[in-house]
């Protein structure tokens, strides 16, 4: 199994992730979530993470993370609601958040592990800059760290920039120049999979508890798209998850890639060095093409096969 923990910023999509990671627990040994301010404070994304991972039986820890962006004021998400989860409202948890905050917790389970735990970002990267601020050593303890966040070329934050290295740029360039080896699933191929009504309708169809739970978020989303765009929903975090469980999903290749901090339009955008000016070794394995199909095939197997509790 894949020792992991999910860093996460709970929101609709990572709600989806959290989901299908739960349901993947054959494959993966999920050893803790880590929380985020990003779409909303991390008051709300920790509450939603705890709530979520509970609801479903799990009693996997969930670690409390930063509050705040290393440097800039934090800019949340309207676009998943005022709670993070739209309208979908999960029993409140009685069970305590694990005693050590999201920076020592990686740091625990990275020292345990020998250099075997993986990390999956899908918020912005304020925990993963802080633990590396904290405990240097900890670039050696890392195998891998999948980021759902920037993009090869465009943004959906502004022209140039995805949200979660938007909202902290700085966090960004610390992880992206760590040396730890990055997996940086943008928008590139996160915009690609929009949620085909065949798809909701056959999850809707599942009667598990993952179905019930993803289905209510899943109308959350389509509804809100209804109203703000045109587009069906997408999926950006389900995909960096599925990126890690499939290993022909993805089509990568592997820039250079520096992130901007300030920037009067290009704040927080990942900058490829497509032509290679600079002469440096690549530092991320970028993902640049996805299956769609396949992606929603593993999808809707996810939650036929889920336990039918
Ligand atoms: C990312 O931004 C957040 O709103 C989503 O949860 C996802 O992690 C997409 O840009
Ligand atoms: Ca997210």
């Amino acid at each position: 199994k894949i020792p992991l923990i999910m860093d996460v910023d709970t929101g609709t999509d990572d709600a989806i992730a959290i989901i299908c990671a739960l349901m993947s627990v054959d494959i993966l040994n999920i050893k803790a979530f880590t929380t985020v301010a990003g779409n909303v404070g991390v008051d709300l994304t920790s509450r939603n993470t705890l709530n979520l991972v509970r609801a479903l039986g799990f009693d996997i820890p969930v670690a409390v993370g930063a509050r705040k962006p290393l440097k800039k004021a934090l800019h949340t998400a309207i676009s998943h609601g005022s709670t993070g989860l739209g309208d979908v409202h999960l029993p409140r948890s009685k069970n305590l958040f694990y005693p050590k905050d999201a920076v020592d917790t990686i740091y625990q389970y990275a020292s345990s592990l020998n250099g075997e735990l993986e990390l999956l970002a899908v918020g912005p990267l304020t925990n993963l800059a802080e633990a590396i601020l904290r405990h240097p050593d900890l670039i050696k303890l890392i195998k891998r760290i999948t980021i759902m966040g920037g993009a090869l070329r465009g943004g959906n934050m502004t022209q140039t920039s995805e949200f979660n290295c938007y909202v902290d740029p700085d966090a960004s360039k610390i992880v992206f120049e760590s040396g730890i080896p990055l997996v940086m699933i943008g928008l590139d191929v996160t915009l690609k999979p929009q949620l085909p009504l065949f798809v909701y309708e056959q999850v809707k169809a599942c009667e598990n508890k993952f179905a019930r739970i993803a289905t209510q978020i899943f109308d959350f989303m389509l509804r809100r798209n209804e109203q703000y765009c045109f587009d069906p929903p997408n999926l950006h975090d389900a995909i960096a998850l599925a990126s890690i469980l499939l290993p022909n999903l993805i089509t990568f290749k592997n820039y250079h890639i520096e992130i901007e901090t300030e920037g009067t339009i290009t704040r927080g955008m990942t900058v490829a060095d497509f032509n290679h000016v600079l002469g440096e070794e690549p530092n991320v394995q970028a993902a640049v093409d996805i299956d769609c199909d396949v992606f929603w095939e593993w999808l809707i197997n996810k939650f036929r096969d889920a336990d039918q509790s």
